[in-house]
C-alpha cells in the first residue's frame, strides 16, 4: 500500500515489529509519531505500550495497520446536530481516502454544536467544544487530524482548537444544504424563515401557512442555505488554507462533497507524515486574505469574532480599525442571500465557489500564504486561471456589487472598542441618522415589550437592546436582528436602525450595529443608555455615538455600579462569564491565547 511504513512511526511493520517497538521506546522515551506517541503513564513506557496495544488489538487491528500513520477523524455527527446528519457517509469516504494513501483513520467523537438545539445560544459552547478538540488532538496519538465542521460554531472551534493542538490538521466542511420549495417559492433557511416570520408577525401570513412553510425551509442535510455564519465560515477556512482548494461551497448531498471527504482523507495522510502544522497556514497574512473574502462575500457579521478568535490562537490578530481599511479596498461580489435576493449556496457552488472570488481579489491577497496542500495560495490561483464563472452570481472586480465590503466596524463614545455593521444587508437611507434611543434591558424586557400597543416608539427611533454581549447570562446570542415591533410592521416598516452587543444570525439583514464593545455587562456605555437619549450614526465616518454629557452619564455609573449582579455560582457558566474576552477579541477565554 501506497506510503505504508514511510509515516516516520515508531511502531515498526507487522507482528514481528512489537519486540523492535518496545526495545526503541525504552531506548529513546515516548515515540513521537505513530499510534505509540503520547503514552499513558504508568511509570513504565513499555507496560505503556503494551496496554495500548492489547487494548488496539482488541478492536481487530493488525500490527500493521498499528505501524501506519494515524489520522484521526474528529467527528461532529450528532442527532442534536441536523446540520451534519450526512457526517457518516463523508466518515466512510475519508477513511477509505485514508487506507488508500496508507494511513490508520482513527475517528473520535467531539462536542457538537447546533444552532436551534442549545440554550441559551451555541455561542456559549463554541470554546469549550475548541478545548475538547485541542486537548482530544493533543492526548490521543494521531499524526494528523481531519476536522469534520459545518454548522455555525463548529468549523471556528475546530480551527482554534487546532490552532492551538498544532498539530498537522485539515478541515472537511459539511457542506450548505440545497434549497427547498414552498408553494410557488423557492426556499432555504434561514433568510426565507426570518422573512416569513416578519410576514406572520405582520399579519400578512396565516398560521396554515407559516406551519406549511416550516416543514418546507430545510430538506435536506448540510447547513444553511444562504451566505450564513456556516458558509462564510467554510469560505474563511478556505481561504486560510485549511481545506482543500474548492471544498467549501460543495452542497452536502452532493456527490462531489464525497469526493472531497476521499481526497481530504488521502490529503491527511500526506499530512501525517510531514511537519505542516497550522501555525504554518493560519498567519498574520492568511488571517487579512480571510478577512478579504469574508468582506466580499458580505458575509455574517459572526465571521468577524470567529476570526479574531482563530487569530489570537497563533498570536495574530484581527484589528477592527485594519478591518475597516480591508474594507475600504474589498468590493462585494458575491450575490448570494442575504445579499441580494435570488441566489443561494448551491448557485454559488455552480457559479464558481471559492476560488472565483479568491481569483478576483488576487491581486490584493497575500499570494505567499502557505495552504493545507504545500502549494501557496498563489500556485493555487495560477493554476485555476481561465475556469469559467457565472458572473450573475459571482461578479468580477470590475463590475461588483458593492465598491467596498459588506461589513464596516464603527468606533465612537458609545462603542470605544467597536461594533459592527452589514451595511451591504442593511438600508443606506438609514446609514446617516441621529435616533432617539428606545431601550431594552434585557432579552426577557424586550420580548414582554417589544409588542405592546402602548410602546412608545416610531421608525425614526433606534431600538436599544443590553446585557446580551458575551459575559451577560445571555452569552452573547444572536438576538441583535431585534424584531420591528408589530404595530411599526402593521404599518409597513421593514427596517429601523437597531443597536446592541449580542450578535446576529449570518442569514438576517437590515441596519443592525452588532458587537458593540465594551458590552454592557462588563460596564461599556451601552449600559449607560437610558430611552430618550439621542444616538447619532454614521456609516460614512465610521462612527456611533451616545449624546449625552459626561456629568450625567458619571451618575448613571455610579448607580450601574451599585447595582452590579454577581456572576454565575459555579460551573461552566461561571467559566465563561469570567474569563469570556469582548467581541473584538474574538470572545475566547483569555487563558487560550498561546504561551508568550
Ligand atoms: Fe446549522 Fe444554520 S443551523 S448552519
Amino acid at each position: 500500500m501506497a506510503g505504508k511504513g514511510k509515516s516516520g512511526s515508531t511502531a515498526g511493520k507487522g507482528p514481528g515489529a512489537t519486540k523492535g517497538a518496545t526495545k526503541e521506546a525504552a531506548k529513546s522515551g515516548v515515540p513521537q509519531k505513530g499510534f505509540l506517541q503520547g503514552l499513558a503513564n504508568y511509570g513504565d513506557a513499555d507496560f505503556s505500550i503494551y496496554m495500548r496495544r492489547a487494548f488496539a488489538r482488541s478492536q481487530g487491528f493488525s500490527m500493521d495497520e498499528l505501524s501506519r500513520p494515524v489520522v484521526g477523524i474528529a467527528n461532529t455527527y450528532s442527532r442534536f446536530n441536523p446540520c451534519h446528519r450526512h457526517f457518516p457517509e463523508l466518515v466512510d469516504a475519508i477513511k477509505r481516502g485514508v487506507a488508500s494513501a496508507g494511513g490508520l483513520a482513527l475517528e473520535f467523537p467531539t462536542i457538537s454544536l447546533h444552532e436551534s438545539t442549545l440554550t441559551p445560544n451555541s455561542m456559549k459552547f463554541r470554546n469549550l467544544m475548541a478545548m475538547d478538540t485541542e486537548e482530544m488532538i493533543r492526548a490521543q496519538p494521531m499524526d494528523s487530524v481531519v476536522l469534520m465542521g459545518g454548522c455555525d460554531k463548529t468549523v471556528p472551534a475546530q480551527l482554534m482548537g487546532a490552532a492551538s493542538a498544532n498539530k498537522p490538521a485539515i478541515q472537511l466542511i459539511g457542506g450548505p444544504q440545497m434549497t427547498g420549495r414552498w408553494r410557488e417559492h423557492r426556499v432555504g433557511a434561514c433568510t426565507d424563515c426570518r422573512k416569513f416570520w416578519m410576514e406572520y408577525r405582520a399579519g400578512r401570513m396565516g398560521k396554515t401557512e407559516i406551519e406549511e412553510a416550516e416543514g418546507r425551509l430545510v430538506t435536506t442535510a448540510g447547513t444553511c442555505a444562504v451566505m450564513g455564519t456556516a458558509s462564510t465560515m467554510a469560505a474563511i477556512a478556505e481561504a486560510l488554507g485549511m481545506t482543500l482548494p474548492g471544498t467549501a461551497a460543495i452542497p452536502a448531498v452532493h456527490a462531489d462533497r464525497i469526493r472531497a471527504a476521499e481526497a481530504t482523507g488521502v490529503q491527511a495522510v500526506a499530512l501525517a507524515r510531514g511537519e505542516l502544522t497550522p501555525s504554518k497556514i493560519i498567519t498574520q497574512k492568511s488571517i487579512e486574505n480571510a478577512a478579504r473574502v469574508l468582506l466580499a462575500l458580505g458575509g455574517s457579521t459572526n465571521g468577524v469574532v470567529h476570526l479574531a478568535a482563530i487569530a489570537g490562537r497563533v498570536g495574530a490578530k484581527l484589528d477592527l480599525q485594519r478591518f475597516n481599511e480591508l474594507s475600504d479596498t474589498t468590493p462585494v461580489l458575491a450575490a448570494v442571500k442575504p445579499v441580494g435576493n435570488e441566489h443561494y449556496m448551491e448557485d454559488f457552488f455552480a457559479a464558481g465557489g471559492i476560488g472565483a472570488v479568491l481569483r478576483e481579489l488576487k491581486d490584493r491577497l497575500n499570494l505567499d500564504c502557505m495552504t493545507i496542500t504545500g502549494e501557496t495560495l498563489g500556485e493555487r490561483l495560477a493554476a485555476e486561471e481561465g475556469i469559467w464563472v457565472d458572473r450573475r452570481v459571482i461578479k468580477s472586480i470590475e463590475e461588483p456589487i458593492e465598491p467596498q465590503g459588506g461589513l464596516v466596524a464603527l468606533f465612537g463614545s458609545l462603542a470605544p472598542k467597536g461594533a459592527i455593521i452589514k451595511r451591504s444587508a442593511a438600508t443606506p437611507a438609514l446609514f446617516e441618522r441621529t435616533g432617539r434611543a428606545v431601550v431594552f434591558t434585557s432579552l426577557a424586557d424586550l420580548s414582554e415589550r417589544i409588542d405592546a400597543p402602548d410602546l412608545d416608539v416610531t421608525a425614526d427611533d433606534f431600538l436599544v437592546l443590553q446585557n446580551a454581549g458575551p459575559s451577560s447570562p445571555a452569552g452573547m446570542p444572536e438576538a441583535g436582528f431585534l424584531p420591528i415591533p408589530k404595530k411599526l410592521l402593521a404599518a409597513g416598516v421593514k427596517d429601523m436602525v437597531r443597536i446592541s452587543d449580542a450578535r446576529m444570525s449570518g442569514t438576517a439583514y437590515g441596519t443592525i450595529v452588532l458587537h458593540v464593545a465594551p458590552e454592557a455587562a462588563a460596564g461599556g456605555p451601552l449600559a449607560l443608555v437610558r430611552t430618550g437619549d439621542k444616538i447619532k450614526l454614521s456609516v460614512k465616518n465610521r462612527t456611533i455615538d451616545l449624546l449625552v454629557d459626561e456629568a450625567e452619564l458619571a451618575k448613571r455609573r455610579r448607580v450601574w455600579e451599585q447595582e452590579k449582579k454577581p456572576t454565575a455560582p459555579r460551573g461552566y457558566d461561571r467559566l465563561f462569564r469570567e474569563r469570556v474576552l469582548q467581541a473584538p477579541e474574538g470572545c475566547d477565554f483569555d487563558f487560550l491565547a498561546p504561551e508568550a
